[in-house]
């Protein structure tokens, strides 16, 4: 038991050291992960995988390809099951693409460590909440249970995720405001929005090859409002502008910022104003299969995916030597199938994957009476 806390002590320092990031923190340390891998032989969970996804390859040396990446990625996620042992890591949905193409699905532009930078520096910051109304915040808290929140999406193979992160919090926004959950359209989004921060002139939302939640609030504000889904469906590829401010559903009045690296500020934020668009770093989502996720090892840095933060929750699992954690609640846009039905569960409370340094609320305009 000691020789192996020694190594995982050693490995941690070795994959923080290597990051070679500032971000990049220790969070604890364990005896590793003994959780036992089922028997079956890649080929076997490969072609589980396959009937269960119903994936077609091209040929042969296609799928002979794929059970590579595959078996790659059951390694992967076996290394992520030692470094987050309150997470189940495993096969997912995304199991037979190699990391690359993985993150070049994700959408987020690559701020770096520019995300704090470029949220202040971009637009208002919210009042902070005092000391006051964070103690009194409610223990846990999830919109889903109050009809604030969609159905689980899918974006597919388009690096739109800014683009649901930003219909999810409008979503909200106009359900605190009217009562009313419409489903809106991330395609309006992906066509219409190149709209680039006011700080950084080279981060532009680009349809499919990324973009910024704040740049769309911009955008929504100038256009005119947002369509619903049903008026302008997404396609998950970049198509021609079919914005009509006529049939807009939605207008957005304006944007803030919620204070970076605070939770509590995070939750005050998310009970006042709804569901709260946020960056995170993806790293351990790949192969996400539930629980809740407490990566050892993931640097804030690396923010690289948006997301909507609709809750949180005080005590997630009792796994045996960590105890209960507090967490976040997730909604992510890779459908269903991924995660805890398409939910991610991530432990609150410092900044974990840098989930609380880009976070963003929205405010619709009230309807004409
Ligand atoms: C939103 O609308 C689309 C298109 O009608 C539909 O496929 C999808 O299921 C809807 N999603 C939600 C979350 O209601
Ligand atoms: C944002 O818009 C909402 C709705 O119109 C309004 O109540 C609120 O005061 C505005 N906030 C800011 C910071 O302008």
């Amino acid at each position: 038991m000691a020789a192996q806390l020694v190594a995982a002590l050693v490995l941690l320092l070795q994959l923080a050291g290597a990051s070679g990031h500032d971000g990049g923190f220790i969070r604890q340390v364990t005896d590793g992960g003994s959780r036992a891998w089922p028997g079956l032989l890649p080929e076997a969970q490969f072609a589980a995988f396959v009937r269960r996804h119903g994936r077609r390859y091209s040929g042969p040396e296609e799928y002979a390809r794929r059970l590579r990446v595959f078996a790659a990625n059951l390694a992967r996620a076996a290394a992520h099951q030692a470094l987050d042992p309150s997470a189940r890591h495993g096969v997912t949905p995304f199991s037979d693409l190699t990391r690359e193409e993985f993150e070049s699905r994700l959408g987020l532009t690559d701020v770096r460590a520019g995300g704090e930078r470029l949220v202040r520096g971009s637009m208002p910051a919210a009042a902070p909440a005092t000391e006051e109304e964070v103690a009194r915040l409610p223990a846990s808290f999830d919109w889903r249970n109050m009809g604030a929140v969609t159905g689980v999406k899918t974006q597919g193979a388009c690096g739109s995720c800014w683009a649901f992160s930003t219909t999810g919090a409008v979503e909200g926004a106009n359900f605190l405001a009217t009562g009313k959950l419409l489903n809106l359209s991330e395609q309006q989004l992906v066509d219409c929005d190149h709209t680039c921060s006011a700080v950084a002139r080279n981060e532009c939302n680009n349809g499919c090859a990324g973009g910024l939640m704040t740049n769309a609030y911009a955008y929504l504000m100038e256009s005119g409002g947002l369509m619903e889904q049903r008026a302008y469906p997404y396609t998950g590829a970049a198509g021609a502008y079919r914005f009509d401010p006529d049939r807009a559903a939605v207008r957005v009045a304006n944007f803030t910022a919620v204070p970076a690296g605070d939770e509590r500020q995070t939750r005050a934020a998310l009970v006042r104003r709804g569901p709260l668009a946020v960056g995170l770093n993806a790293a351990f989502m790949q192969t996400y299969a539930g629980g809740v996720s407490c990566p050892l090892v993931c640097p804030l840095a690396w923010v690289n995916h948006g997301a909507l933060l609709v809750g949180y929750g005080a005590r997630g699992f009792a796994a045996l030597r960590l105890g209960y954690r507090p967490y976040w609640v997730i909604k992510n846009s890779w459908g269903e199938q991924w995660g805890e039905r398409g939910y991610y569960r991530l432990c609150r409370g410092g900044n974990v994957c840098g989930v609380d340094s880009m976070v963003s609320a929205v405010a619709v305009a009230p309807p004409p009476p």
